[in-house]
């Protein structure tokens, strides 16, 4: 008997695969959005056997400020950002600093997928089919100098592009941040894709971070810089709310956001019958990075 593509390729890969081969119909049903181009990577051990949620859920509730603060602003307006062609400058307290193409740092050869839950600090719950390399490689090929602590991000400032960027909702352009160590863990990846497709312009096309184990909000998208530096970068969140947000940003059900529970959660297209889950302490990824933070007040440091 001869296998056809879709006896040996997942079933969401394959339904994503003929959807890209059908062209622009198809791609309207993928949530209207321009045909994307299919990318293929391996599986990683490092990736949870929970069910994703579906491409629609994935790619019609976001949180993407600088296209609007409700959660399908973002799969309504992110179509007009112009992803190509793109570069992100690496600059600070490394040996090669430089504009990288989304290739050179995320070569088509090293991907991996990493099918992770992503705990937003709003209190509910995805798990997504992300596409990406560890961040890990990137700072290593640019070459951390000893003496780089931080790693800063930057999204793109766009505001012709970008309609909540011609509002001061935020202080334009979204930044976060990492530890040194934090960033070089192997959970850490620079995603340019999911579900077996480049990066959706809603989802922090061409090029985004993602932290599991972190509140969502850390997961910066778009980014055009990564700057080292010495000293702890402030970012956007904690800017804004320094009360609520802080860097660390750690899943954690036993520190609560002010004004909400963070002990439980509602996951996405379970249903309106289905219940809160509980949260789990660093999102289910304790045993990886729970040693990151031996020894720290997780209740001073949040
Ligand atoms: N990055 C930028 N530049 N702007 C944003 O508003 N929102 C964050 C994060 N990254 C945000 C961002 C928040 S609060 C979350 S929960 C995740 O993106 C959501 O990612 P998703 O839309 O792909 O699920």
């Amino acid at each position: 008997m001869k296998l056809s593509w879709s006896d040996v390729t997942p079933q969401w890969m394959y339904l994503n695969r003929r959807a890209f081969m059908a062209g622009s119909a198809a791609a309207l049903a993928l949530g209207g959005q321009a045909q994307a181009q299919a990318l293929t990577a391996r599986p990683s051990p490092l990736s949870t056997d929970e069910a994703p949620n579906s491409f629609e859920e994935i790619t019609n509730y976001n949180n993407f400020y600088e296209f609007g603060t409700g959660k399908d602003d973002p799969a309504r307006n992110a179509a007009a950002l112009t992803t190509d062609p793109w570069s992100v400058e690496i600059t600070g307290l490394v040996e090669r600093p430089g504009r990288y193409g989304v290739e050179d740092l995320a070569p088509e050869n090293a991907l991996e997928e990493r099918i992770y839950r992503l705990r937003c600090v709003e209190a509910w719950l995805m798990v997504v089919p992300w596409i990406g390399v560890p961040l890990a490689s990137v700072l290593n090929r640019a070459g951390l100098r000893p003496s780089a602590k931080y790693v800063e991000f930057e999204t793109l400032l766009r505001p012709e592009e970008m309609p909540g960027q011609r509002r001061p909702i935020l202080d334009w352009p979204y930044r976060e941040g990492l530890r040194i160590d934090e960033a070089m863990h192997p959970l850490t990846i620079l995603a340019t894709g999911l579900y077996g497709q480049a990066m959706p312009n809603q989802n922090g096309a061409p090029i985004r971070l993602v932290v599991p184990w972190k509140y969502g909000f850390k997961s910066i998208k778009s980014i055009v810089r990564i700057n080292l530096r010495e000293d702890q970068p402030m970012n956007t969140w904690q800017q804004m709310q320094p009360g609520e947000y802080g860097f660390y940003a750690n899943v954690n059900p036993q520190v609560d956001h002010p004004r909400w529970s963070q002990a439980t959660h509602r996951r996405i297209g379970a249903g309106l019958f289905a219940g809160r889950e509980p949260t789990l302490m660093f999102n289910g990824y304790a045993d990886q990075v729970a040693s990151l933070y031996a020894g720290m007040d997780l209740r001073v440091n949040y």
